[in-house]
């Protein structure tokens, strides 16, 4: 498998989307009523431009390319919270079937984290909805639980998020690559 773990390019933008509707299908299937998906997850013109302009002018996306083909990624930035906002926070991750649980979300955290650590910031949050077996991946990459909060794409009650919290994001990366290295 050759794996490379890179920023998105803009033109990729309708294949990250793609992604995320098809992991979406898959992750949140009894969790969150199939109405709610449909709505929160559709593709036209408007997402697709949106998301170009986010990959080029936020330069915030990471993909993980596994034989030339986007299988998955991970977005990043100032956490949304208020309550954080001196925090970073990785805000989405997001694999395809049969990619998961082979090292590529460490990777890409690895890589969203070094990003995060250039910017300045020196704690991370993510977040995970309750009941998403996932929850286990935020705790594994070090994330501490302190409590949760509302989960609402595009304004819309989902239901409740964990919140976990690196209050040393330093230390967390070194944790991960280290992590990461031992897989190799
Ligand atoms: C969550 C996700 C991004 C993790 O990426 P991944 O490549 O599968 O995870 P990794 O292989 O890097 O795993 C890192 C560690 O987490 C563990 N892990 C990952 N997913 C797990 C799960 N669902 N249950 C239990 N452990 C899990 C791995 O076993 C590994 O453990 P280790 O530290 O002992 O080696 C990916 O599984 C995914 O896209 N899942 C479906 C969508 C989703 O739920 N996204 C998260 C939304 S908050």
């Amino acid at each position: 498998m050759n794996i490379i773990i890179r920023k998105a390019k803009p033109e990729e933008a309708e294949k990250i989307i793609d992604i995320n509707i098809k992991v979406w299908k898959t992750t949140y299937k009894g969790l969150i009523p199939q109405e709610i998906i449909d709505k929160v997850q559709s593709k036209d013109e408007a997402r697709i431009e949106k998301s170009k302009i986010n990959i080029r002018e936020k330069q915030n996306t990471i993909v993980a390319e596994v034989d030339g083909e986007i299988v998955g990624y991970q977005t990043f930035g100032q956490a949304h919270d208020k309550q954080f906002c001196n925090s970073g926070e990785i805000y989405t991750s997001y694999i395809l079937d049969g990619f998961q649980m082979l090292g590529l979300g460490r990777r890409m955290v690895i890589e969203c984290m070094k990003e995060l650590v250039n910017q300045g910031y020196t704690t991370l949050i993510t977040k995970c909805l309750v009941g998403n077996p996932s929850n286990e991946f935020h705790k594994l990459i070090g994330g501490l639980y302190i409590g949760q909060s509302t989960f609402e794409p595009l304004g819309i009650y989902v239901g409740k998020d964990n919140v976990y919290y690196h209050e040393d994001l330093a230390k967390s990366l070194n944790y991960n690559l280290k992590k990461s290295q031992r897989r190799k």
